[in-house]
This record gives structure tokens, sequence and C-alpha cells, in this order.
């Protein structure tokens, strides 16, 4: 997977915005929602997170993505009960996306959503409210600019929340995703990346918020792969979330390295997660994002103006190139303290 683009000549993310991310002058928890669909990456993406005590997980807030909304809950439940953490609060969202019939990833993720590992159903409940309604209200209850929204599915649970209460928009921190491409082109078609891809209405929705945006594109993630070097450093951990997390990338990968030829898969969501933890570790360039709901050729597509051919507003930080190496170390280190 051969990847060209010149994102040597941007600084490092982690200089673009002081404050704009965890840095050792900010000594005080991040506090975080992750709206997710689990998913193998996803998982570990929360995983990273409950093992990381600069973050305050607020709640978990579920979508239907790689699979049924049913079952990326239950993922949800049985990621925060893997990681001793069954107080954890999980909310079930959106069951389709805004507009678009539902398009799920099976044939990645597996039956389950979270195939590899055996994890026990979950016993920890599910909160009763809504999605949406936790994260509208979490935001209005806390300080201005304090709550960040960690998005690793698709985005139809931050649209709706934004339609249903616009005034959070002002009120959000930032928006770190993973979803999009553009150099690397897309995963689920020639044009679009599956997030993205699956409600492109709601990611509409979400980049034109005028919210600080942080994205991790194809570009960026494709670069982290779950070499088998890497995944024997998860084993050599020898404890249960370390063994699960590598059962996770054994299943994960498969389908990747099939498609790329390549030792081992992109680990795209906990890119997210490990920006707002080591954000030296990205390089990206502030960006216009704008997305496709037309053409069905290219619906989904992020179209990135890379090189600034256009007035269009820098609407994100689109990162293109990660520290793979630092960024396993982050991962295998934390997820051996759970
Ligand atoms: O295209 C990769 C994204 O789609 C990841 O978030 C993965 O979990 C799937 O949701
Ligand atoms: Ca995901």
């Amino acid at each position: 997977m051969a990847f060209a683009a010149p994102f040597s000549m941007v600084t490092r993310a982690g200089n673009f915005k002081k404050g704009s991310t965890v840095s050792d002058d900010n000594p005080s928890k991040r506090a975080i929602i992750i709206d997710t669909d689990p998913g193998q990456d996803d998982a570990i993406a929360i995983l990273l997170a409950l093992a990381s005590p600069e973050l305050e997980v607020l709640g978990i807030t579920a979508v239907a993505g790689n699979v049924p909304l049913e079952l990326t809950q239950t993922n949800a439940r049985k990621i925060c009960e893997l990681a001793g953490r069954p107080d954890m609060r999980v909310f079930a969202g959106a069951s389709r996306p805004l507009v678009r019939p539902l398009v799920t990833a099976e044939y990645v993720h597996g039956k389950t959503g979270l195939d590899g590992p055996v994890l026990p159903e979950p016993e920890m409940a599910l909160e009763d409210g809504f999605a949406v309604d936790f994260i509208i209200d979490t935001i209005r209850a806390r300080p201005n600019q304090s709550v960040t929204l960690c998005a690793l599915g698709p985005l139809t649970n931050i649209a709706l929340a934004l339609v249903k209460a616009p005034d959070i928009a002002a009120k959000i921190r930032e928006i770190v995703l993973m979803g999009g491409g553009f150099f690397e082109g897309g995963n689920v078609t020639p044009a679009a990346e599956f997030n993205i891809y699956v409600d492109p209405h709601a990611a509409t929705t979400v980049f034109e918020a005028g919210i600080p945006i942080v994205m991790a594109p194809l570009d960026c993630t494709h670069k982290a792969l779950t070499t088998r070097a890497r995944e024997a450093a998860l084993r050599a951990k020898k404890t249960p979330v370390c063994d699960a997390a590598a059962d996770l990338i054994d299943f994960f990968e498969r389908f990747d390295e099939d498609k790329y030829g390549t030792d081992g898969g992109p680990l795209h969501d906990p890119c997210v997660i490990a920006y707002l933890l080591q954000p030296t570790l990205f390089k990206g360039r502030h960006c216009n994002v704008s997305i496709e709901t037309t053409s069905e050729l290219t619906m989904g597509m992020t179209v990135i103006d890379w090189w600034g051919v256009t007035d269009l507003p820098k609407n994100a930080l689109v990162l293109g190139d990660v520290d793979a190496g630092g960024f396993f170390d982050l991962i295998t280190e934390r997820l051996a303290t759970l």
C-alpha cells in the first residue's frame, strides 16, 4: 500500500493549536464521549481510552455501522467489561443513517462485529436514555469547550444531536474522528471510506457545523499497520486484555491483508484516541473537507482541498502521517495496565 502523499510538508499536529490537545501543561483530565460502532478497531480505541488517566470517558454512545445497533451497543458493553469498567455508561443511538439505508461490514468484522476473542455476553445494563440525548445533555451540563467528541463510526448520532440542539455546536471543544480518505482513495467504494459512506448526510452536517474537527482519514490510518511483530508485542504482555486485543487484531486484519497484500491491516479507530494522548505522533494540515452526497459514483467521498485551491473554510485538521512505532508502543503499554 504505497503512499506518496506530500504529508512531509506539514507541521506536527501537536503544534497546530495550543490547548487543542492534552499536553504537559494541561494536567486536568480531558473529558470525552466516544461515539462508536464496535468493531474490533473501535474496541482497541475504547480500551486505550479506558486505560489512559489523561482522559475522562463520560460515556460511550453506540451507533449502527459495522454491524446493526443491537450488536454495536452489546459489543460496547462487552469491551467495557473486558476493561474492568462495568460502571461505564453505554447508550444506544441511531439504528440507521439519516437518509440512506444502513450498510454494514460483517465481511470485515464478522457476524458479531467483534469476532476473534470469545467475550462473554455483558452483564452491565445498557442505559435507558437515547444516545443523542446523552450527548446533548452532557454538553449542556458541562462547562463550555470542555467536552470532546471522539467519533469512531458513522456520524449519525452526532448529526442528530446537532440538529436537535444546535446550541451545542458552540459548546463542543473538538470533534476528533476517524473517517474519510483522499490520496488513499476509499475502502468501501473507490471514492469513499466506510464511516462517511454509510452516512454522508450526517458527515455533511458535522463538517459544516463550525466545530473544530480533527480528521484521521485512511491516508493516516493506512500507515498504522498491525504487523506480526506488533501483534506479538501485545501477546508478550500476557494479560487477558492484551491477549483479547491480539485476538481482535488477528481476526480484523485478515480482510485488509488479503486486499492490500500487506503484513497486517490498518488499525483505524485508535488513531483518534492516540491523537488526544500524544498528538506529536501525527502530522496534518488544516484543509477544507466537503462531502459528496449527490453522485452515486462518488457518494460519501471526502473532497479535501489539500492544496488550498479554493477559498472554502479550512474546517478540519486532516491527519496524513503517523509514527506507527510510537502509536503501537502507546497502545501496547497502555492496554497492559488494564
Ligand atoms: O473505514 C474504517 C472505519 O470503518 C473504522 O471506524 C471501522 O471500525 C469501520 O467503522
Ligand atoms: Ca469504527
